[in-house]
């Protein structure tokens, strides 16, 4: 105990002396609480975090590709013949609306369906009159499912099939809408002209950019597999042919590649010393070649010409 008091009047004579030496005394409680505090906000990081992020998180993604559509003809159809409803068009309607529509715009038509969250502007509300872009009347929602509305989440409906976008405009005017605006004899007349409706169609087939792209990758990589296949051949080959085509080409894979890659060369001798000649040290060969004599290019060319089968 004593020895407690008399180291604590030892530091006190310290400080008397040298007040810095309080900061050295203090410092070491002054770390321990830091580091407490540090401590303790490090283990509520997640909940900090939690609660500075905002909370938006969109649910859904639209997907913009194109969808995959067989090549078919559409056929010719009168308009006038489906100017008014009938019951057997609107179950039609009803049944594509379901499955296409009511996700964005509600099974009531009133928008706020479940894929609706965060889209802006939203999912047009039928019932409502008001701020219709393309329309209300059977031409107007045709319009929209022809061509979408720009810089939205509505997209075009364009492969549906002539009698299917006009069931699903006359189940949305018979089921959401307040006032049906009509359209008038010349608007169907326009719409017949402008969608070739009485004319038909033939569409071509369609698959999405991402497939295309796989597509053209994986030929690509046939490509590069041959080129690679060829160039390794001729490198373990020593006939007469391989050896003068290894003398002449400073790049064994960009000489072959351009050799698979046009085909005109093959036809005839003359060509390939055309084509090879003209394009020197661009194609992989080198000036080596205007030293060849005749009997080389032809043993050239029909060595090439036996390995390289396009
Ligand atoms: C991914 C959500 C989504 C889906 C699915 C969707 N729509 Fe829309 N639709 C919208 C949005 C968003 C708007 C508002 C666009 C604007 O005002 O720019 C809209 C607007 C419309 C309009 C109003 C056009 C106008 O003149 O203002 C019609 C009609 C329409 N959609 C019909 C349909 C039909 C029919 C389907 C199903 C084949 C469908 N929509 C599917 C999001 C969607």
């Amino acid at each position: 105990m004593t020895d407690i008091l008399q180291m604590i009047k030892e530091k006190i004579k310290e400080v008397q002396q040298n007040p810095g030496a309080l900061f050295g005394l203090l410092y070491p409680y002054l770390l321990v609480i830091l580091v407490a505090l540090g401590l303790y906000y490090a283990s509520n990081l997640d909940f900090i975090a939690r609660q500075t992020v905002p909370a938006f998180l969109p649910e859904v993604t639209v997907d913009s590709d194109l969808s995959i559509q067989p090549a078919r003809s559409v056929p010719p159809i009168n308009i006038l013949d489906y100017a008014s409803a009938n019951d057997e068009i609107i179950a039609e309607g009803e049944k594509l609306y379901k499955a296409n529509c009511s996700s964005c715009h509600g099974e009531n038509g009133a928008g706020g369906g479940p894929a609706a969250m965060g889209l802006n502007p939203a999912p047009k509300n039928f019932t409502d009159n008001q701020n219709w872009k393309n329309g209300a009347t059977l031409s107007g929602i045709y319009t929209t499912l022809e061509e979408g509305i720009a810089g939205g989440a509505m997209l075009a409906y364009d492969y549906l099939l002539p009698v299917e976008k006009i069931s699903l405009a006359h189940y949305i005017r018979e089921s959401f809408l307040t006032d049906k605006p009509e359209d008038s004899q010349s608007d169907l007349e326009a719409l017949d002209l402008t969608y070739n409706l009485s004319a038909g169609q033939q569409l071509p087939a369609q698959i999405p950019v991402a497939s295309a792209k796989l597509i053209l990758l994986k030929e690509n990589e046939l490509k590069t597999n041959t080129i690679e296949n060829i160039v390794g051949n001729i490198n373990q080959d020593n006939s007469r042919g391989a050896s003068i085509f290894k003398s002449v080409s400073k790049n064994p894979v960009k000489s072959i590649s351009f050799l698979v890659k046009n085909n005109g060369w093959k036809q005839f001798e003359r060509n390939f010393i055309d084509f090879v000649s003209n394009n020197v040290n661009t194609n992989g060969f080198d000036s080596g070649i205007f030293r060849l004599t005749s009997d080389e290019w032809s043993l050239l060319y029909s060595y090439l010409n036996n390995n390289i089968n396009l």
